[in-house]
C-alpha cells in the first residue's frame, strides 16, 4: 500500500501541448492523402431507392462516391462478453435522420464537399416516424429491477416522505477535438488513425465489419482531444473512410464536421425520474422508491442504469428501482461523461435535499446521519466511502456554517438573492486487466508500453509519477506508448477506470524491473542511474513484461483481453465493492431583476482513494465542475419534431458553459489510499468529479429563491 502522498509535478505533455505540436489523428502527414465527405439522410425513417452520383463525379477531383453497395452485408452481432461488434457502415434502411447515405471521396477537401453537396438520393420515407418520447408509436421497455430490503413495506411504515419528478435532457457531448478517421491501406495492412478511447475496439470492430484478420489491422490514437464517452467505439465514419481507402488504394481522410456529428454520434438521451424517499422517525432515509426511464433508439444498447449510484451513498435499507427504455426513432444514444450517475445524483441529491427541507434539518446535517458502509445490492462491503470526510471537508472550506437556513434569507445589498447548496455523487471505481513493458536502454531512453489512453486527463503523467517514484531513470526521456494495438492489446479507456487499471501495474513493473537488474548487476555496484548502470556492465537495454487483472479476475479475463474483448472488472469484485465519492458545496447568485442565475463559487472535495498526480487530479474535478454548472444552466438539444433530428446541431446553438459562466472553484482531496482495491489503493476521478454537481446547484437555487426546480436545464424563464 502506497503510504506517501504523490508530489506536484507539471504535466508530461503540457510543453508539446502548449507549443501546439502535440499530434492528433487528423494531424497525422500521409503522402497522397485524399478527403472525404459524408451526405446525411434527409428522412427520420425509411429507405433510400437510389443514389443518383453522376452529378457528384462531374465535380472536378472527386474520384468515387461509396454507397450501400460498396459494404459487405453486415455480420451478425456478437455475444456478450465476446468481441467488438460490426462497426456502422452505410445501409439503404435509414433509422434517423442525419444518417449518413454515401461517401464521397476526392483529392481536395473542397471538392468532397462540393460534391456530397451534389448527391440528393431518392427515398421511400416511412409513413411515420417516433422522435419524442412518449409519443405514439413509442414502445416501453422495462429492464430488471434494482433491489434491496423491501421498499413497498418499508415506505408503509415511514413518518416523512417526499415525491416527486425530475428530468434530464438530451445532450450532445462536443469534445474540441473533431471525430475523425484518417485510413492508409497498404501491402494488405490497414492502418487508422483516429481519436478513440479505444483503440482495440476500432480494430476488433474494423476486422470483423471488413472481414480482415487482426494481424491486417492496426489502430493509432496517441492523443484524443477529449473523449467523454464518444469516443468509446469505432465511429460512424470509421469503416466508411477505412473501406474508402481499401476500395480506391489510397490514404483517405475524414474530419466530420460538427453538425454532422450532433447527428451521428452518440448522445445523453432525456431522462426522468420518479423519485419518493421515506424517513422515519429519528429523521433517516431507510426507503427508496424509484422509477427511471429513458430516451433509447430502436436498437440500441446502452444501458438505464440509473440505480448504479445512488444506493452506494448513505446506506439506506430498503430500495427498489426500475428502468425503462422508451424506444423511438433516433441514433443510438451512449456513454456520455458520467453517463447515468450524473442525471441520477441530480435528481436524487435533488429530493434528499427537498427531503431534508420537509424534515427542517439541515442538508449537510441530513447527510451526516447517512453512513454507507456496504453496499446494499449485491449485499458486500464497500472497499472505502469517505463521503463523510469530503462533506465535513467542504463544509469546512466553503464556511457552510454561514448559511441561514430559510430560503431567500441571504441577499448581497443590491437585492441579489443568495444560496446555498450541497450534494453528492458517486461513481463505480471499476478496473480493467492490462499488459504492460518496460524497456530501459543504456543510451539513456525509457520505453514505457500500456494499454490506455491519453484524453486529456493526464494519463501519462500519472504513469510517469509511478515510475519515477521506483526507477533511476531519465524523466525527460521517458517515452509512454499507449491509444497503439501494435504495441499490446487496447482497452476502452471509459468509465474513469484508466488510471486504476494502469498505474498499479506500472509500479509492479518497476518493481519487476528493478529484481531483474539486481539480477543482472549480481553483486556489481556501478555508480549513476539506471542507464549509466546498464552502460557500465556493457548491457544495451532491458526490458521487463508485465501483466495484471482486476481482483477476482484471472487467466479467462486476461486471455479475453489479449483477444480484444472487454473484461471490465468491478464495480461489485468477488470479496467488496468499491466506489468513488464527491461533495459539491455551490454558492449561486439570483440577480433581482433578469432573474439570471451565477455560480461564482464552488468547493467540491473528492475521496478517489489515492491522489497519483495531484496537478491533473485537480483539473479533472475542476472540468467536471464545469461541465456540472454547463448541464445545470446551459446544454439541451432539441428535437425536431417536424423532420426528425436536431436543430441546434452546433456549437452557436448548443450553449455551454464559458468563462463567464465560471467562479472560483475550489478542489479537494481526502486522499486516503482504499486498502482493497489494487497496490496504490486508486480509484478513479474522472466522471465522479461531475456527478451530483448539477443537484447542488439545483439546491443552492432554492435556496436563494424557494423556488425548487427539477428539470434540467434551469433558464431564467424557471424563476420569473
Ligand atoms: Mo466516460 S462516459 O468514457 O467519460
Amino acid at each position: 500500500m502506497s503510504t506517501t502522498a504523490f508530489p506536484d509535478r507539471p504535466r508530461v505533455d503540457a510543453r508539446e501541448k502548449v507549443l501546439g505540436t502535440a499530434v492528433y489523428a487528423a494531424d497525422v502527414a500521409v503522402p497522397g492523402l485524399l478527403h472525404a465527405m459524408q451526405v446525411p439522410a434527409t428522412i427520420a425513417k425509411g429507405r433510400v431507392t437510389s443514389v443518383p452520383i453522376d452529378a457528384a463525379m462531374r465535380v472536378p477531383g472527386v474520384l468515387r462516391v461509396l454507397t450501400a453497395d460498396d459494404f459487405p452485408p453486415p455480420v451478425a452481432p456478437p455475444s456478450a462478453g465476446g468481441p467488438p461488434p460490426p462497426p456502422p457502415t452505410i445501409t439503404a434502411e435509414i433509422a434517423y435522420r442525419g444518417q449518413p447515405v454515401a461517401l464521397v471521396v476526392a483529392e481536395t477537401l473542397e471538392a468532397a464537399i462540393e460534391g456530397a453537396e451534389a448527391i440528393h438520393p431518392r427515398y421511400a420515407p416511412a409513413a411515420d416516424f417516433t422522435v419524442l418520447p412518449d409519443e405514439k408509436g413509442a414502445v416501453r421497455e422495462e429492464v430488471e429491477p434494482t433491489t434491496s430490503g423491501n421498499a413497498e413495506r418499508a415506505m408503509a411504515g415511514v413518518t416523512t416522505r417526499h415525491k416527486a419528478e425530475y428530468i434530464s435532457p438530451p445532450q450532445h457531448h462536443n469534445p474540441i477535438e473533431m471525430l475523425s478517421t484518417t485510413a492508409v491501406w497498404a501491402n494488405g495492412l490497414l492502418t487508422v488513425y483516429e481519436g478513440t478511447q479505444s483503440a482495440g475496439n476500432v480494430k476488433g470492430s474494423l476486422v470483423r465489419g471488413l472481414r480482415l484478420t487482426p494481424e491486417q489491422v492496426v489502430v493509432k490514437s496517441p492523443q484524443v482531444g477529449g473523449g467523454f464517452g464518444q469516443k468509446g467505439a469505432a465511429q460512424r465514419q470509421t469503416a466508411l473512410v477505412a473501406r474508402a481507402a481499401m476500395l480506391i488504394g489510397r490514404p483517405v481522410k475524414l474530419v466530420v464536421p460538427r453538425g454532422q456529428i450532433f447527428h451521428n454520434a452518440t448522445f445523453r438521451p432525456e431522462n426522468r425520474h420518479h423519485i419518493e424517499i421515506g424517513a422515519d422517525a429519528s429523521g433517516r432515509m431507510i426507503a427508496v422508491r424509484y422509477d427511471a426511464a429513458q430516451q433509447q433508439s430502436r436498437r440500441g444498447t446502452f444501458p438505464p442504469e440509473y440505480h448504479e449510484a445512488v444506493p452506494m451513498m448513505y446506506g439506506i435499507p430498503h430500495y427498489h428501482g426500475t428502468a425503462t427504455n422508451i424506444r423511438i426513432d433516433t441514433q443510438n444514444p451512449g456513454y456520455m461523461r458520467a453517463p447515468t450517475p450524473h442525471p441520477s445524483c441530480f435528481a436524487f441529491e435533488s429530493a434528499v435535499d427537498e427531503l431534508a427541507a420537509k424534515l427542517g434539518i439541515d442538508p449537510v446535517a441530513f447527510r451526516l446521519r447517512h453512513r454507507a458502509t456496504r453496499d446494499p445490492i449485491h449485499d458486500k462491503p464497500l472497499s472505502s466511502c469517505l463521503l463523510h470526510e469530503c462533506l465535513t471537508e467542504g463544509a469546512r472550506r466553503f464556511r457552510w456554517e454561514r448559511r441561514t437556513p430559510a430560503p431567500g434569507s441571504m441577499r448581497l445589498a443590491d437585492g441579489t438573492q443568495v444560496g446555498f447548496g450541497v450534494a453528492c455523487g458517486a461513481y463505480p471505481a471499476s478496473t480493467h486487466p492490462n499488459v504492460v513493458k518496460l524497456r530501459v536502454s543504456a543510451d539513456g531512453t525509457t520505453r514505457f508500453t500500456a494499454s490506455s489512453h491519453e484524453m486529456g486527463q493526464g494519463i501519462r503523467s500519472t504513469i510517469e509519477q509511478v515510475l519515477v517514484r521506483h526507477l533511476a531513470i531519465d524523466p525527460a526521456r521517458l517515452e509512454i506508448v499507449i491509444g497503439d494495438t501494435a504495441v499490446g492489446p487496447q482497452h476502452t479507456t471509459a468509465g474513469s477506470w484508466g488510471t486504476a487499471s494502469v498505474v498499479p501495474v506500472a509500479e509492479q513493473a518497476a518493481a519487476r524491473f528493478n529484481a531483474a537488474m539486481a539480477e543482472l548487476l549480481a553483486g556489481r555496484k556501478p555508480g549513476g542511474n539506471l542507464h549509466r548502470q546498464l552502460a557500465s556492465v556493457r548491457r544495451p537495454s532491458l526490458e521487463v513484461e508485465v501483466s495484471r487483472v482486476a481482483p477476482g479476475q484471472g487467466a479467462k479475463e486476461l486471455a479475453t483481453f489479449r483477444q480484444g474483448g472487454m473484461a471490465i472488472g468491478g464495480p461489485d469484485y468477488p470479496e467488496f465493492t468499491s466506489y468513488s465519492y464527491i461533495a459539491h458545496f455551490v454558492e449561486v447568485h439570483v440577480e433581482p431583476r433578469t432573474r439570471r442565475i451565477r455560480v461564482p463559487r464552488v468547493v467540491s472535495i473528492a475521496d478517489c482513494g489515492r491522489v497519483i498526480s495531484p496537478r491533473t487530479a485537480e483539473s479533472q474535478v475542476r472540468g467536471g465542475v464545469v461541465w456540472g454548472i454547463s448541464a445545470a444552466l446551459r446544454e439541451k438539444t432539441e428535437v425536431d419534431p417536424r423532420y426528425g433530428g436536431w436543430l441546434n446541431n452546433d456549437l452557436a446553438d448548443y450553449v455551454v458553459a464559458v468563462n463567464a459562466d465560471i467562479g472560483e472553484i475550489d478542489v479537494g482531496f481526502i486522499d486516503r489510499p482504499d486498502p482493497l482495491l489494487n497496490v496504490l489503493g486508486a480509484k478513479g476521478l474522472g466522471e465522479v468529479a461531475m456527478v451530483g454537481c448539477a443537484g447542488a446547484v439545483a439546491n443552492a437555487i432554492y435556496h436563494a429563491t424557494g423556488k425548487r426546480l427539477r428539470e434540467l436545464p434551469f433558464r431564467v424563464e424557471q424563476l420569473l
